[in-house]
């Protein structure tokens, strides 16, 4: 497949290039600031997101791509601009979108009437108005036109930690494991990403746990 992955350069986006360009696929790598590395099966660019444009040119030319951007600490209002802004740019060319997003918009295990942004044990009261960035992410991609997106909620613990090498998947309420954990690193997310663009599950949104 030729993949283009948009926030490349980020904690996400980097575990999902190389596990893309590990499979053999032709992966575009994508950030604004500063340029990934370059090689075998694997170009890059700088494009900024919110150049519609810009980033339309590039998802004509693929089969699938995977939004894994992050606005800056103070700025994670802008998420669900930026993110309608690249629904607008894959709608002209109808290519599917994954997007990595948060995990506030899932369903809490322990109140299944309650969205994890809203149980405190899982989003503490500091980080609510991080949370809340995913909330309106996903919002905007239901309130859009195109259809063509699948939205991965990560477990409530996403970051750099042990690699499974495998993972567990559900559909809209958060998982936890046998203690209690809701954890994956950005490798084992990376395979939950990749094993979705080449086999797809049929859910809109979807998230993953590390197996235990
Ligand atoms: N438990 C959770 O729910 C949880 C935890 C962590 C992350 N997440 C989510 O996972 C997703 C990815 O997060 P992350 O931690 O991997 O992000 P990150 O490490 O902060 O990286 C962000 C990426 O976005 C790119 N980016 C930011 N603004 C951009 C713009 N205007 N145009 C182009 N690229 C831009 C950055 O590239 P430049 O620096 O070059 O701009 C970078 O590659 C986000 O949706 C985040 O909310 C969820």
């Amino acid at each position: 497949m030729r993949i283009v992955v948009l926030g490349a350069t980020g904690m996400a986006g980097a575990a999902v290039v190389s596990e893309a360009a590990g499979r053999g696929h032709d992966v575009t790598a994508v950030s604004r600031q500063q340029r990934p590395q370059t090689g075998n099966r694997l170009t890059s660019h700088l494009v900024d997101v919110t150049d519609v444009d810009g980033v339309a040119g590039l998802l004509e030319e693929c089969d699938a791509a995977v939004v894994a951007i992050r606005p800056p600490a103070g700025q994670e209002g802008d998420l669900a601009g930026m993110t309608r802004g690249v629904l607008d740019a894959a709608s002209r060319s109808e290519t599917p979108l994954l997007i990595v997003g948060g995990a506030a918009p899932l369903r809490s295990p322990a109140h299944p009437g309650t969205l994890v942004i809203d149980d405190p044990t899982v989003v503490p009261p500091a980080w609510r108005e991080v949370a809340r960035a995913s909330l309106e992410q996903l919002r905007a991609c239901r309130d859009h036109e195109y259809r063509g997106w699948v939205y991965l909620s990560p477990p409530a613990l996403f970051g750099p930690g042990t690699s499974t090498g495998s993972y567990r998947r559900g559909t809209t309420t958060l998982l936890v494991d046998d203690q209690g954990v809701s954890r994956i690193s950005p490798e084992d997310l990376a395979r939950a990403v990749v094993d979705e663009l080449e086999h797809p599950g049929g859910d809109q949104h979807f998230t993953v746990i590390a197996s235990s």
